[in-house]
């Protein structure tokens, strides 16, 4: 018997995870951590008005208990989440593949950095979590738990003994474990502020279109509006605002507004980090929109040479996140270079949202390093044509060489 930190969600399987550990006699501490989750799909539900995500979590906290834990906490960590895993993600461009925003990959970190913490707080000797053996959030969450304390014994019981849906379902039925019919709930879903990711069912087909039943932060087509909503976001050394307000509001806020219109929805086979390839559909209205509004920025205030070397070291980021390496040496140094260039991402980007599209309409900054008075074609012009003579036989000087022989 030992005393157990589990990352604990409120679903079936977590659930199912949580009886078997504490029918095994173990002191199981349930650990769930409130991302944004309920706030996005409750704010969206409700038009926006805001729900009451607080009474879900309780309803969580109460579910743990009833299942045996000895105790159950939840904890608020939206902020730290958004200061300290999205905003650098931001920072460096983070799509993997170029497309999905790593909104699963920046969670798990957190969450293995949080059942650390817990286990050093109540002194448990172990966690779990209810990943399978064939996801990509196994690897993060225990990468970040071996990087934080390699002391620490991580267990996904899931892993050590497979569990089909069916014998889960089942398992839950036996032990009084509410389980939601299956018919209302197809789909396997990972959601915080930073994007929904919808898995399996009539999904695992590559070839079968998405139904409109597996989004649920984003309009269907017939029903956006048909004008445009304009967005302005302040950029100030690459943190974003929207008309003052920042963090888990704003970006919540974003969602509900980018999500009327259609916007952010991601459809793709993906490379995990096992080796398999997948089907992920994707909802992140807020992400797309930001991602885009930063790169856009970017353009404007850094040099031709910073754009290209940056491109590269976004990619390595975006891969090592998605890999499970958040936690690496490499991520910090990174970091410290994004850091370094986004101290010239300041200024405005104005964004169009509609019909599932988000557009960059302008931009503007007081560190542009655009001159309209170089670039322009009308009256004014500024630019020393002459100079372009010279730089173009010394630029094509080795081309002129290799002619050379070539005619030998
Ligand atoms: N494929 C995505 C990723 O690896 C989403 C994973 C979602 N996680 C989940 N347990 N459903 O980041």
């Amino acid at each position: 018997m030992s005393r157990i930190v589990l990352a604990y969600s409120g679903g079936l399987d977590t659930s199912v995870l949580l009886k078997k550990l504490v029918l095994e006699g173990n002191d199981v501490i349930a650990m769930t951590a409130n991302l944004g989750e309920s706030d996005a799909s409750t704010a969206l539900a409700t038009g926006g008005a805001s729900g009451d995500p607080a009474i879900e979590l309780q309803q969580v906290r109460e579910k743990a208990l009833a299942l045996g834990a000895t105790d159950a906490i939840v904890i608020d960590a939206r902020e730290r989440f958004v200061a300290q895993y999205v905003t650098p993600a931001l920072r460096a461009n983070a799509k993997y593949q170029g497309v999905y925003p790593l909104s699963a990959a920046l969670s798990r970190p957190l969450i293995g950095a949080l059942l650390v913490e817990t286990a050093h707080a109540r002194g448990a000797d172990t966690v779990a979590h209810g990943c399978t053996g064939k996801g990509n959030d196994q690897v993060r969450i225990e990468l970040a738990v071996r990087a934080l304390d390699s002391r620490l014994k991580a267990r996904a019981p899931l892993r050590e003994q497979p569990l089909s849906r069916p014998d889960a379902i089942a398992f839950a039925r036996a032990h009084g474990i509410a389980v939601k019919h299956t018919a209302e709930n197809p789909y396997s879903i990972d959601a915080n502020l930073w994007g929904r990711s919808i898995e399996a069912g009539i999904l695992e087909d590559p070839w079968n279109a998405p139904p409109e039943d597996a989004y649920a932060w984003t309009a269907a087509p017939e029903v956006r509006p048909r004008e445009a909503d304009e967005i302005v976001v302040t950029f100030a050394g690459g943190v974003p605002a929207i008309s003052g307000r920042t963090g888990t509001e704003m970006i919540t806020a974003l969602n509900v507004l980018a999500g009327k219109h259609g916007v952010g929805r991601i459809d793709m086979v993906e490379d995990r980090v096992i080796g398999m390839k997948s089907r992920e559909v994707y909802e992140a209205p807020a992400a797309v929109t930001l991602l885009l509004a930063h790169q856009a920025l970017e353009r404007l205030v850094l040099t031709r040479d910073e754009l290209r070397f940056k491109a590269l070291c976004d990619q390595r980021y975006a891969e090592l996140t998605y890999d499970g390496l958040w936690m690496s040496p490499l991520r910090a140094a990174l970091d410290a270079f994004a850091v370094s260039s986004a101290s010239r991402v300041t200024g405005d980007v104005r964004v169009h949202v509609h019909q599932g599209v988000a557009t960059v309409a302008g931009v503007r900054s007081a560190f542009a390093l655009y001159e309209a008075s170089l670039a322009t074609y009308g009256h004014g012009d500024a630019f020393d044509h002459h100079a372009a003579d010279g730089f173009i036989r010394l630029h094509g000087l080795p081309l002129d060489l290799v002619a050379r022989t070539a005619n030998a």
